[in-house]
């Protein structure tokens, strides 16, 4: 969501109302309960968090990081993207360099009886199985010393042996009363005006995305008070960034991803795909692209395919494919210039 971020301007309340301590996450609870008695015991296992975005996986790590180092915590944890800065190469180099750190400047802290740095490696589903195997011999060499934390949106991507040496826990989608809930706590800190009605209408656009419903709460109340009427247009504007971070990925050359992106949206949110494609439209134009015509044909002809009862998640699969093309063409355009 960082498109929303310059329109919402401040500070975004999905990171001001992200819990710090592993208690006062929203649902969850077995997992909680189960990693709160984990995280005291005396050998605390490698993790592996899965389940749907905005559902608390990435904030219990860093939860989890914050209980189990205390307040040095930042200090020796290493929060990576898999999918950010790919292949296994980076994640050794980055291992490496932080264990030698490591030793350097916890010699006198060697008493306690903790790993002395936890790595958590966020959207492991986007590494390679190759990376993942790869990953696997790191993950034995510095046990002594680290425990990993993996997230993931979808487990069957993980490699069985990364899945059998690590503690898993599934997320699941929070229920509807309990992210109501938190948003009227979160208005009634903010001082916004609220319609109980809106709140419901919010969990239904969002289907248990606490990230997702947050950002339209504040979308919402941006417009003076959370009403049926602003949540509404909150909703359409989000569904709109959210097309827009698809575009950027096909165009970046990032296929696989943005494909996965475009089904969520389509699948999980239902938006259809004649407003993916009016989105894109508008988003586009705001990109200011390199060749705007180019892309203006493309949209005509899939506009088009639609209309004439093509399949439609083969079409716009085939439309990121041609974005990833003119993506690749600017850049090696780019590249000529310099
Ligand atoms: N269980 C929860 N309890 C309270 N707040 C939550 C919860 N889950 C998500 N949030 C809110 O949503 C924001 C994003 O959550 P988080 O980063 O933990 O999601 P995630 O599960 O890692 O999603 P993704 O798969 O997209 O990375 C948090 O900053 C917080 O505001
Ligand atoms: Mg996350």
């Amino acid at each position: 969501m960082s498109s929303l971020k310059g329109d919402l301007g401040g500070l975004m309340w999905s990171e001001k109302y992200r819990p710090s301590r592993l208690q006062d996450v929203v649902d969850q609870k077995e997992i909680i309960t189960a990693l709160t008695s984990l995280i005291r015991g005396s050998d605390v296992p490698h993790m592996l968090f899965a389940g749907p975005a905005g559902t608390g996986k990435t904030t219990t790590a860093l939860c989890v990081a914050r209980e189990l180092l205390g307040d040095d915590w930042r200090r020796d944890t290493l929060d990576l993207n898999a999918s950010d800065e790919r292949g296994i190469k980076m994640v050794r180099e980055r291992v490496k360099e932080f264990a030698s750190v490591m030793k350097l400047t916890t010699d006198s802290s060697k008493q306690h009886d903790r790993p002395f740095r936890i790595i958590i490696l966020d959207e492991a589903d986007e590494m390679t199985p190759d990376a993942q195997t790869a990953l696997r011999r790191i993950i034995e060499d510095s046990s002594k010393t680290t425990r990993f934390i993996f997230i993931c949106n979808y487990l069957s991507q993980i490699i069985e042996p990364i899945q059998s040496r690590c503690a898993v826990f599934r997320f699941t989608r929070l229920p509807e009363e309990e992210v109501v809930d938190y948003l009227k706590m979160i208005c009634e800190k903010e001082k916004v005006r609220y319609e109980e009605r809106a709140l419901s209408q919010i969990y239904s656009a969002t289907m248990g995305d606490m990230r997702h419903s947050i950002n339209i709460l504040q979308t919402a109340a941006g417009m003076g008070s959370v009403s049926v009427a602003t949540v509404a247009s909150s909703i359409g504007l989000s569904g709109r960034a959210r097309v827009g971070e698809v575009i950027r990925m096909a165009l970046a050359g990032r296929f696989n991803e943005s494909r996965a992106k475009l089904m969520e949206l389509v699948q999980v949110y239902g938006m259809s795909e004649t407003d993916f494609l009016r989105y894109a439209n508008q988003e586009a134009y705001e990109m200011k692209l390199d060749r705007p015509d180019e892309f203006a044909e493309l949209m005509a002809e899939y506009d088009y395919r639609l209309a004439s009862g093509a399949h439609p998640e083969i079409q716009l699969a085939a439309l990121l494919a041609q974005l990833g093309r003119i993506g690749l063409k600017s850049r090696e355009a780019k590249a000529e210039k310099a």
